[in-house]
């Protein structure tokens, strides 16, 4: 491992104490030595309107989110489960990102999705959801290891941290096969 990689990670949650955007910051914590995470937040992304997106009227935060994406290696994207789908928070970035169909910052990107929910079902029809929707973008998706976190509440503390020893091991072994998985696919 001695190659820098630096990855974008996104959260498809805007809630303060969000347990996705706690997983993320979790990560950026326990990310291997040569792999550097920068959190991007979702929250001055506006409603994707066809219209705006041109040169001339582009929002800036999403010409910013744009930007990040092309100077990043690699996406890790966190986000909860909302009516067994993505959350439209996510998904509507996603979509501001995917054009041009021709020259989007999205093509051949690698990313990871991992999630917690407060249930036991830890985002698992989100994340597949997430996966269709990247495969449209020509996104290069990790497959294994995966991440589903089931009862949130009670693998943080009150401080959003991420305390249960067993998650941050698996969280751990996630990002480095995160890194090599962003090495094969430069
Ligand atoms: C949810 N939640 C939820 N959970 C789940 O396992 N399956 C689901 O389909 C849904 N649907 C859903 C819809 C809406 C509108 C909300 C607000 C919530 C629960 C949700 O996943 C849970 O609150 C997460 O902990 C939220 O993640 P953050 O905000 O803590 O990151």
């Amino acid at each position: 491992m001695s190659e820098k990689i630096k990855v974008l990670g996104i959260s498809g949650s805007l809630r303060k104490h969000s347990k996705n955007m706690a997983l993320l910051r979790a990560s950026v914590e326990l990310n291997p030595e040569n792999m550097e995470i920068e959190i991007f937040g979702l929250e001055d992304i506006p409603f994707y309107n066809q219209d705006l997106d041109n040169e001339d009227n582009l929002p800036k935060a999403v010409q910013m989110f744009k930007e990040k994406i092309t100077a990043s290696h690699s996406l890790l994207i966190a986000s909860p489960e909302y009516n067994h789908s993505v959350t439209g928070i996510l998904k509507n970035a996603i979509d501001w990102a995917s054009t041009p169909y021709s020259n989007s910052p999205l093509n051949k990107k690698p990313y990871a999705v991992m999630g917690v929910s407060g249930g036991a079902s830890g985002t698992i029809r989100s994340q597949l959801h997430f996966r269709q929707i990247a495969a449209e973008n020509n996104m290069f998706g990790m497959n294994k290891p995966e991440i589903y976190v089931t009862m949130g509440k009670s693998k943080f503390n009150e401080k959003d941290e991420l305390t249960d020893e067993p998650t941050r091991e698996r969280l751990k072994k996630f990002l480095e096969a995160f890194y090599e998985w962003t090495l094969r696919n430069l």
